[in-house]
């Protein structure tokens, strides 16, 4: 078992799209960690340089102690699942699985005890005699994991290996995966666009956007203080709301301001203090649709815009009463409870938790 550690790395393909930008990350030792982020980011050219199959342009990969910039990769010891995990379909369950060991000329008796464990550990004991047409998706994708965990490598790669499944059994198998990588702690990288995946799997999460590393850390960490706008608005559903404003205070309290309107802040928090002492903005602010709620004490007079009802709580998308211009401009996104949804036009009285404001500077980076 090893950690791995991009050090510095740069990829630039043979056309000239330069696809990552100076990666220096690290993933621990039995950690499961998340690359996530919109499509071109660079994801999967992380997970391919790291398992040998494209040259690097620059910087180092490290696997435990051992730089392997030059080793091929079948030295490297990783294995790789992808969306398109191709199975052998006119072997059994038993004979895909049995394979890579093959492969690595593992005797007979060890092949057996290793394809039979690795069954019992994905529930596949029961249709190891099968063909992979006779398997369902969900059936197909668990071979296909076995498949590279039979060989014990020292690292794992997924790239987006549950996207071709409906969204069931993808909530279901993406527990298991969890479940089994904490059982076996092998280090794993785990690509996936889907920022619900991201949030609900990793040990900690990393961000790329554009070849570039944007904020890595524990899920938890990257929804309460983004890095940056990008990082802000790329997690959640929907993403965290973020407009020009300010912040101003009159004898009493403090009001979070823009051209045409201001709401006042529920309590003064005490960050919210320091900043304006010497902070008046413009600048962006952040506000996670939570922030909103009707219950709290001063409320805005908002207007409705649209609503879009899930049952247990519906998405509102508002703007502040006193902005007259309107245009979608100001237009913000609150999360309340389940309920009567309201209709557009409507006028709705919202109050706003100021503990829950995040500043970010005119490049987009997070401030204080
Ligand atoms: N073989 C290649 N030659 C040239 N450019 C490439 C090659 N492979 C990938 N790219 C480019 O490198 C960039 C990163 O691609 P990559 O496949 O790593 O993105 P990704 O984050 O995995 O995206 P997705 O979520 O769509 O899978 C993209 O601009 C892509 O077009
Ligand atoms: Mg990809």
């Amino acid at each position: 078992m090893a950690g791995v550690e991009y050090r510095h790395v740069d990829k630039t393909y043979p056309d000239g799209t330069r696809a990552l930008s100076n990666l220096c990350l690290s993933v621990g030792d039995g950690e499961l960690m998340v690359l996530v982020g919109p499509s071109g980011g660079g994801k999967s050219t992380a997970l391919r340089l790291l398992a040998g199959l494209d040259p690097i342009s620059g910087g180092e990969i490290w696997i435990g102690d051992e730089c392997v910039n030059a080793l091929s990769p079948q030295r490297r010891d990783i294995a790789m699942v992808f969306q398109n995990y191709a199975l052998y379909p006119h072997m059994t369950v038993r004979r895909n699985l049995e394979f890579p060991l093959r492969m690595m000329r593992l005797g007979r008796s060890a092949t057996a005890a290793r394809v039979n464990d690795t069954a019992a550990l994905l529930g596949l004991t029961p249709l190891l005699e099968r063909r992979p047409r006779e398997l369902s998706g969900g059936q197909r994708q668990r071979v296909a994991m076995g498949r590279a965990m039979v060989r014990q490598p020292r690292v794992f790669l997924m790239d987006e290996p549950l996207s071709n499944l409906d969204a069931a059994l993808r909530t279901q198998i993406r527990a298991e995966i969890a479940g089994l990588q904490r059982r076996l702690a092998i280090t794993t990288v785990y690509v996936t666009h889907d920022q619900v995946e991201a949030m609900t799997l990793g040990d900690r999460i990393a961000v790329l956007n554009a070849g570039r590393l944007q904020q890595v850390g524990p899920p938890q960490v990257l929804y309460d203080r983004p890095a940056n706008t990008f990082v802000a608005e790329f997690l959640g559903n929907p993403g965290m709301n973020i407009l020009a404003a300010g912040l101003s205070r009159d004898r009493r309290s403090l009001q979070l301001r823009s051209s045409g309107w201001e709401i006042p802040l529920a309590e003064l928090p005490q960050r919210c203090r320091e900043l304006a002492q010497h902070l008046a903005g413009p600048f962006l602010v952040g506000l996670r649709p939570e922030a909103f709620s009707p219950r709290l004490g001063t409320t805005t007079e908002m207007i409705v815009e649209t609503v879009e009802s899930l049952g247990h709580e519906r998405l509102v998308t508002v703007r502040p009463a006193a902005d007259t211009k309107g245009g979608g401009q100001t237009s913000l996104v609150a999360r309340l409870r389940g309920g009567q949804a309201e209709g557009a036009g409507q006028k709705i009285e919202l109050g706003l938790d100021g503990e829950q404001l995040r500043f970010f500077d005119e490049q987009g980076d997070l401030m204080g």
